[in-house]
Parts: C-alpha cells; structure tokens; sequence
C-alpha cells in the first residue's frame, strides 16, 4: 500500500479508525472476538496506522475499551506489530453518571496519557492527541502541558484535534515548527469546511488527518454514494466503490492527508484500504472538489 509520513515514520495512506468498534451512532456494536478481527482485517491487508482515543466505549463502559481492542489484536496479530503505528487521544472526560466533559490540564492529560501507556503495555505512546479544546484553558498552557509529556517521554509526538487555524498557529509557537506532528479534524464531502485547516497544515508540514472521512456511522458513510453521486460516478467509472472514491479524493488533495476511516466489519476496512492505491485523474478530483464547493 501507498504510503505517507506521520511523525517521521512511514504509514499507510489508509489508516483505521478504531471508534465504531466501541462507539457508534448506531449504537450497534460487534463482539470483541469481532472487532479483534476486524483490526486483524486492516493490519492484514498492509493498514499500518491505527487511531483510537480512551474516551472511545459504549455507554456505561469505562474509559479505554478501544484502546484495549486495539492492545489486544496487536498482542495476537501474528504479523510485526512493532511496525503498527497506534495514535490515541485525550482530553475528554467521563464522569460517574457517564457525563462527557473536558480537561485540558497539564495534571488530567498526564494521568490519561499514563493509563493509555498502561493499557498498551509500552513505555511510550507514538502519537498523542489532544481530543478537544477544553475552552476554560489557555490553548497554550494546555500545549506547554503536552510539551511536558514530550519532554519526560511519556509521548515521541503531539497532535491536535478538532482545531482552528489559530490553534494550530498556536501549537506550533508553543511546539516549535516541525514539532505538531499531526491535526484531526472532520473533513469529508459532508462535511468540507476543514478544507482551511488541511490548507494550512499542507502549508507547515503537519499530516492531516481526516475524521469520519467518510460521512460518520449512522448513514452517512454507507449513503455517501447516494448523497454525492459524483462520487458515485466516479467510483464506477474506476470499477470500485463510491467508499473509495471519497478516500482517494482526499489523498488526492494533499500528500499530508492521511485518511482514517471507521469500520466495524472486515470487508468495510478492506475495501477502504485498496483506495490508497486508486490514482484518479487530475480532471476527476477537480470535479468531486467542486461538487462539494472546493475551489483552487
Ligand atoms: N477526533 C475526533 O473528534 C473524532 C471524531 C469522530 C471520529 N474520529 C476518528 O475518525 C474515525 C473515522 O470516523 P467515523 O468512524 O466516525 O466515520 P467514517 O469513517 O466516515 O465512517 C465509518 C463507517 O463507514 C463504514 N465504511 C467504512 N468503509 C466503508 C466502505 N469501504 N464501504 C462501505 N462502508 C464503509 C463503516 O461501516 P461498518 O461499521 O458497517 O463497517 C463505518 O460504520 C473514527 O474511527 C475515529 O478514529 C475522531
């Protein structure tokens, strides 16, 4: 498979997001046995960036049942899970009544960062990212706090989620250019108003990693082909599913894009994976981009 870089090292362009194996807007959520396949699936078929976050569980279960998954189909894969690139995130809170919130603080994200170390048995996570801005803190301070993590290496890089253009400015004043590794953000046909922040990261030399890139659980990742039949078409006319048109697309808009698309079943994230390998023509990603108005 395609590759690009994250944090220094080589991934594939495909990565899996890991969410609707514990939380899903269907609330439909397969057996453990299942989702271990599942990531089984993605590694087997040359996926190696995996992303999960230690907020991702069904209601009423506790922080870190992704993580876990992930943990556990990588301690059985009987592939190099050495060459597996795991980014987790943290940052949102779950509360005794199962309430979500936010902490930003330099004290919350080490104990997050220390449990997720925990869960994945290493003395290090790759990739850590802060989930969401928690708007009662300084951006900067909660950078300076991630800063820290780095420096007492608990974590080899940062990355943001769910940022502004300003956040990402200040990430990097407080990091350092070259030092935000990454940026999540929601970027599909759906959902193209990131398209500033992709830009941006294009700009700075910061992987950008699409979220729900294809239209999320609940319908609009399976109807992203009746939504937006351009990618319908063209899907067709290359043999193969509208799915993989969206995902090549957004390859095709930048080599910092790293698409991480969910899945709960096997076939999902092995149809998914095959567009890091689908080359569309210039013609073609000028019209998808301006059929969901994206214009140079
Ligand atoms: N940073 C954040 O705040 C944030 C927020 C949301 C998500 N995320 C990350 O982004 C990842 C992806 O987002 P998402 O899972 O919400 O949405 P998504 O990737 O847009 O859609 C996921 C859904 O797409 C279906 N699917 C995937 N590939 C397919 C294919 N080739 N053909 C047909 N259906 C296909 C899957 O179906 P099945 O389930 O039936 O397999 C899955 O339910 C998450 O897993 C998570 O890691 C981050």
């Amino acid at each position: 498979m395609k590759q690009r870089t994250l944090a220094g090292r080589q991934v594939s362009a495909i990565g899996l997001g890991a969410m609707p194996l514990s939380m899903n807007n269907d609330k439909k959520y397969p057996s453990f046995e299942d989702a271990v396949a599942t990531v089984h699936a993605a590694l087997d078929a040359g996926v190696t960036l995996i992303d999960t976050a230690d907020i991702y569980a069904p209601d009423g279960e506790e922080m870190g049942h992704n993580e876990r998954i992930v943990a556990e189909a990588l301690r059985r894969w009987d592939g190099d899970a050495s060459s597996i690139f795991v980014a987790t995130k943290g940052g949102i809170t779950l509360g005794e009544d199962g309430s979500k919130g936010r902490d930003g603080s330099h004290a919350y994200l080490r104990s997050a960062v220390e449990r997720s170390v925990e869960i994945f048995g290493v003395d290090h996570i790759e990739l850590y990212q802060y989930h969401r801005p928690d708007r009662t803190r300084v951006y900067a301070d909660v950078m300076r706090g991630l800063k820290s993590l780095q420096d007492d290496g608990l974590v080899r890089a940062i990355g943001i989620s769910n940022a502004s253009v300003e956040e990402i400015q200040i990430a990097l004043d407080v990091l350092g250019e070259g030092n935000l590794a990454s940026v999540q953000n929601e970027f599909s046909p759906k959902h193209p108003g990131s398209i500033d922040e992709l830009r941006f990261c294009a700009d700075h030399d910061i992987a950008f990693l699409p979220w729900s890139p294809l239209g999320g659980t609940g319908g609009g990742a399976s109807s992203v082909g009746d939504r937006f039949s351009v990618f319908r078409e063209v899907g067709e006319a290359h043999g193969v599913s509208p799915q993989q048109a969206v995902l090549a697309w957004e390859l095709a808009l930048d080599p910092h894009v790293i698409p991480i698309p969910g899945a709960r079943r096997a076939a999902s994230i092995t149809d998914s994976a095959k567009a890091a390998d689908l080359a569309l023509t210039t013609d073609e990603v000028t019209r998808l981009s301006e059929s969901v108005g994206i214009f140079d």
